[in-house]
């Protein structure tokens, strides 16, 4: 049955703060005390990447063999039916009938939820277009955690560069809008600022957001700067791309007012935004985040399971 929080994830509009932070609980047990092997013993999970992946397609595979589960899936479509005209509706149909779980990267928006309108089983979304990518948020929620110690303290986190096409922003804005705690700075060109969907979704939880296209004055204040990737594949003109992709590069001159215990975050793959000269800073912390991908689709796994 698909009616709690913790079966079908597609957004993180579906959970409250105490979800989340039950999720960051279970994550920091598993990097404390090692993902438990017996979790998902007999169940197959079905990654179905319908748009490239490195970090969530591996990230979640290794998280279930690790809590003793298999996978089936595919990393593109190329070797499936697709190719001979198979839908997108009758493909999630036929490995529903396979597997107990899937996972869904796609391209457009609201596919996630197209294939849990057809699917039996619990669909996690790995990325839909660029509406949003919900388990990223949870392992950039982990993130921020573990750097500052607590969700639960004042903290002041920049998302910094391309926030309309990046579902990253969009889910991360949304999951810090519960915590009244937390300010948010969202720092982009007017070209790529918050959608307004997101924008009333924050602002209806009473937080504090500051806009400004100037990252230079918010840098020195932030506790968390994430930086983001302009998002190439989602501009319809190529030269409007090529008019902001290097908007904000982060330079080890720019880094020198930061705070000591300010960590510089990035979903990845990066481009221009943040140079390999930032890497040997002790802020930066982008390679340590993505690892905690593991623990932390192994957590969400963990709650779909014992909610079923
Ligand atoms: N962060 C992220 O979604 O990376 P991939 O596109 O490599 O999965």
């Amino acid at each position: 049955m698909k009616n709690n929080t913790f079966s079908d994830i597609l957004g993180i509009e579906q959970f409250s703060a105490q979800d989340l932070l039950s999720i960051i609980d279970r994550a920091r047990l598993f990097t404390e005390k090692g993902i438990p092997s017996d979790v998902l013993r007999g169940a197959v999970v079905g990654p179905l990447f319908f748009e490239p992946s490195t970090r969530t397609r591996l990230s979640f595979e290794a998280a279930v063999h690790r809590l003793g589960g298999s996978v089936i899936g595919f990393e593109n479509t190329e070797s499936t039916s697709i190719t001979k005209g198979e839908t997108f509706e009758d493909t999630i149909r036929m490995v529903d009938g396979y597997v107990d779980f899937l996972v869904v990267r796609h391209p457009e928006a609201g596919a996630a939820q197209r294939a849990a309108s057809v699917a039996e089983h619990a669909v996690i979304n790995a990325g839909d277009g660029a509406h949003e990518h919900p388990t990223q948020s949870l392992l950039d929620l982990f993130t921020i955690a573990q750097s500052q110690g607590s969700l639960e303290k004042p903290l002041k986190i920049a998302f910094v560069g391309d926030l309309k096409y990046g579902r990253v922003p969009h889910s991360d804005a949304k999951a810090l809008a519960l915590f009244s705690n937390i300010e948010q700075y969202w720092v982009a060109p007017d070209a790529l600022r918050m959608p307004d969907d997101v924008r009333a979704y924050v602002q209806s939880k009473g937080v504090t957001v500051v806009e400004t296209a100037d990252v230079a004055n918010v840098l020195p204040e932030a506790d968390i700067v994430v930086m983001t990737r302009v998002q190439k594949e989602r501009f319809a003109d190529v030269a409007e791309y090529e008019k902001v992709k290097d908007v904000y590069i982060l330079t080890p001159e720019m880094c020198m007012s930061i705070k000591k215990s300010m960590r510089i975050l990035h979903p990845l793959p990066r481009r221009y935004e943040i140079p390999e000269s930032i890497d040997a800073l002790p802020q930066a912390y982008y390679f340590q985040q993505a690892r905690f991908g593991v623990p932390v689709r192994a957590a969400l796994l963990s709650l779909i399971v014992e909610n079923q």
